[in-house]
């Protein structure tokens, strides 16, 4: 069966585009990454794109709207039945969320709706939140807004910094990325209004306590 063709948008690092990447270099795997985005000509990302064989470019950023035309005749030109924002750093025009409506989905790295926007494990800190996470959401016209597809939850530790919270939390968001842009890929998932369900998906009804409930209980 034909691979769902996936555009990726950067703007840096570009490890969640790694991941998804490696995931796409196994054949079963139901999607492949036709193209590569990124608004820095310097994004570290592009060489990772580069080195995997996949067509990449950089498009300049002088205004939002420029920008957008710009990436989405490329995305056209290249088959991209999805687009992925990976560390996309700017705010997307309008008219490029609505023409790629329910094809675009975004990664943040908290339990949205909480802490949107900049420094998410900042404000997860900063708000003493003993779980955070990532999220993948498809991507409506308000920052980091939309029906979510996936979560990852990502206990915060006493001690931890920004950093210490921020790897935690980037590990899961390695895994998280490529299982969502799965079940995209493989017809999975209806969105209903503001809410995302995924047909096949198993339930659990394991709660996890931290700080651990063992610990909790032999206090007092
Ligand atoms: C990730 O934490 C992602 O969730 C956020 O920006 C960061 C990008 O990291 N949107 P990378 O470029 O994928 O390494």
């Amino acid at each position: 069966m034909a691979r769902l063709r996936v555009g990726v948008v950067i703007s840096g690092r570009g490890s969640n585009l790694q991941a998804l990447i490696d995931a796409a270099a196994d054949p079963t795997y139901p999607a492949e990454i036709v193209l590569v985005i990124s608004d820095r000509a310097e994004a570290p990302g592009l060489a990772r794109a580069a080195d995997a064989g996949i067509a990449q470019r950089a498009i300049p950023h002088p205004s939002r709207p420029a920008f957008a035309a710009a990436a989405d005749e490329l995305l056209r030109q290249s088959g991209a039945q999805l687009v992925a924002l990976a560390g996309f750093m700017r705010i997307l025009d309008s008219a490029f969320v609505d023409a790629w409506r329910d094809r675009l989905v975004n990664i943040h790295p908290s339990l949205l709706p909480a802490f949107p926007g900049l420094h998410p494990q900042r404000q997860a800190l900063a708000a003493g939140v003993k779980f955070s996470g990532c999220t993948v959401h498809f991507v409506r016209d308000a920052v980091d807004s939309g029906p979510i597809i996936a979560q990852a939850v990502v206990p915060v530790h006493c001690g931890d910094d920004e950093e210490r919270l921020a790897a935690r939390i980037l590990a899961a968001e390695h895994r998280l990325y490529p299982m969502a842009v799965r079940l995209f890929a493989e017809g999975r998932l209806r969105i209903a209004g503001d809410t995302v369900a995924i047909a096949g998906a198993t339930a659990s009804d394991i709660a996890i306590f931290n700080p651990p409930a063992a610990l909790a209980s032999t206090g007092g």
